[in-house]
């Protein structure tokens, strides 16, 4: 029988609360307490929570075991674990724990006040140049450290890109990424934001993200992706046909980037991130200072979202535990990681 959450870890070794050791060791998933559902994607859904212990709010992703067994991909949410553990990055989310309950892998990770840039498209519909060009660099940066680490993201686009109070963005969703050494060629996203390569199932590479970018450049400078249509089949076809079109308001470098992201062929796309960083959109930009610079969102343009299914993940110690279900090694702790580097 595996290790459940560390159930038997719990009684026994959790450090009394000091000033300073204000931690759990193995959380399990009643140390944290449900305040209101954050958004929902394939797999699961994501909580604001508050760690009893701490008081200290995160957002918890529960993934559905049983939903990763019938669609044939355990090893996805492994794969999204070891991602948001190993790529360390200001600009990628970060994961504090992860354990599993019975049915659920839950992933505790940096609530980010701010939303998506999805939902601050839909209120604001485009935002100025500056705006876009500070949310494109921080997304630059954040590929830059997954592609650093050989991770190819695979799923850019604005439900993917979180952001905090200030307008730093972090990139998550780590479902469909990939080693980028894998030359996968099977994919599955929302169909407005892949690439030709992926539609005509060829090997991809690093090459997808820097389409996404264009794509979510695009978007926040004219308010819809490049490509749009009434159905599938039309949209298929302009991704692989049209060429973008974009309103007077766009300047020449944005456009000239954006046409360079948005290459048919990904080998006439950018082959490094470095390249994209030199380019006129950026210039002016300090890279290095760009996590000094503070740029405020705009108030409205927090994460409203409050229906309620609030205690739905509690429910958990009722189910069977089968071994089937139980993940090995699943479980994780970076304050442990980091007390044992002091
Ligand atoms: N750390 C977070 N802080 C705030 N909201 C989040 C956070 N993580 C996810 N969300 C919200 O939950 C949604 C789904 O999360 P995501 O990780 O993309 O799951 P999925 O793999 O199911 O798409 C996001 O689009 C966002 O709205
Ligand atoms: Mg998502």
């Amino acid at each position: 029988m595996g290790n459940i959450c560390g159930h038997s870890i719990e009684k026994t070794s959790r450090p009394k609360s000091s000033s300073y050791l204000k931690y759990v060791e193995n959380p399990i998933v009643h140390d944290f307490r449900i305040l209101r559902p954050l958004g929902q994607g394939g797999f699961g859904k994501v909580f604001l929570v508050e760690q009893r212990s701490t008081k200290q709010t995160y957002a918890l992703k529960c993934i559905e075991k049983l939903m990763l067994k019938q669609k044939h991909c355990q090893n996805k949410a492994v794969m999204e674990r070891n991602i948001l553990r190993d790529v360390e990055s200001p600009f990628i989310v970060n994961l504090h724990y992860s354990f599993q309950t019975a049915s659920k892998l839950c992933l505790v990770m940096d609530y980010m006040e701010g939303g998506t840039l999805f939902s601050l498209l839909q209120k604001q519909r485009k935002i100025s140049e500056d705006q876009a060009r500070y949310f494109a660099a921080q997304i630059v940066l954040g590929l830059e450290a997954l592609h650093d680490h050989d991770i190819v993201h695979r799923d850019i686009k604005p439900e993917n890109i979180l952001l905090d109070e200030h307008g730093h963005v972090k990139l998550t969703d780590f479902n469909v990424s990939d080693k980028a050494s894998s030359n996968s060629s099977s994919y599955s996203g929302t169909i407005e934001y892949i690439p030709p390569e992926v539609i005509n199932h060829d090997i991809h590479n690093k090459q997808v993200d820097y389409w996404g970018l264009g794509v979510v450049l695009y978007e926040m400078l004219m308010g819809l992706p490049p490509f749009v249509a009434l159905n599938k089949k039309l949209l298929v076809e302009k991704i692989l046909t049209e060429e973008p079109r974009f309103g007077s308001s766009v300047s020449e470098d944005a456009k000239d980037l954006i046409l360079r992201l948005l290459k048919k062929d990904p080998k006439e796309r950018p082959s490094q991130i470095s390249e994209i960083k030199s380019h006129k959109f950026f210039s002016g930009l300090d890279w290095d200072h760009l996590l000094e610079k503070s740029w405020e969102v705009p108030t409205n343009s927090k994460d409203l979202v409050r229906t309620a299914y609030i205690s739905e993940i509690s429910n958990d110690e009722d189910e069977v535990d089968d071994p089937e279900f139980d993940y090995d090694d699943f479980d994780y702790c970076r304050t442990q990681e980091v007390l044992k580097g002091l």
